[in-house]
């Protein structure tokens, strides 16, 4: 199920059938440098990440979707609002893999996302975090408009926290 469409992007519901994807992505150390996760090993780790943790985010419309390159059909990574009950917030997160970086194709999903979540869902704010020393994330961060609140230490990780509201200009970038 395509949830929105950019000019390069297409943003999509993950499946099951995606194991492999997700799989790709997230064993790749250098993709998840400044994550506080660990490379996966097994491929039954991928398919548990879609079932437990990606499927159940799709309830309200919201999730981590895959971004898929509309010129080639390829795969790139994902894009998506997720909800964090224990913090009553809706993050802005992404991940892509590495053959993707640095063709802008980050903020072209991100500030679509954002749009799409106080356009579409009516959000009244988005939470953006990134590691302090993530310099490409942090760029998106404030390339889509999202607003510096603060550093912090989240999951045992120093990060800088952004938000934006509905009413913030969000930039006209790709
Ligand atoms: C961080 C990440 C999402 C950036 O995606 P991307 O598609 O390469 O980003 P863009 O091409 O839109 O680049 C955004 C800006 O950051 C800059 N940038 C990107 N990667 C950078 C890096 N490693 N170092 C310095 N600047 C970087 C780009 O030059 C661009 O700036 P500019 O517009 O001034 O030229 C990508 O590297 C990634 O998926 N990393 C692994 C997962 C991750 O860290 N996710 C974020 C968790 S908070």
């Amino acid at each position: 199920m395509v949830i929105l469409e950019t000019p390069r992007l297409l943003l999509r519901r993950f499946t099951e059938a995606d194991a492999p994807l997700i799989f790709g992505l997230n064993s790749d150390p250098e993709v998840l440098k400044y994550l506080h996760e660990f490379p996966l090993i097994d491929k039954k780790d991928a398919e548990r990440i879609i079932r437990d943790v990606i499927l159940p985010q799709y309830e309200n419309d919201l999730g981590r979707w895959a971004v898929i390159l509309k010129e080639t059909n390829e795969f790139i990574g994902w894009c998506g609002l997720k909800y964090r009950p224990e913090m009553n917030e809706t993050d802005l997160g992404y991940r892509f893999k590495k053959s993707s970086w640095g063709k802008g194709y980050g903020t072209e999903a991100a500030k679509h996302t954002l749009q799409y979540g106080f356009d579409k869902l009516k959000l009244k704010e988005i939470t953006g975090r990134a590691h302090i020393e993530n310099i490409g994330s942090l760029k998106i961060l404030e390339k889509i408009g999202m607003k510096f609140i603060k550093e912090e230490v989240v999951d045992n990780c120093p990060v800088k926290t952004f938000v934006a509201k509905p009413q913030m200009s969000i930039v006209n970038s790709q």
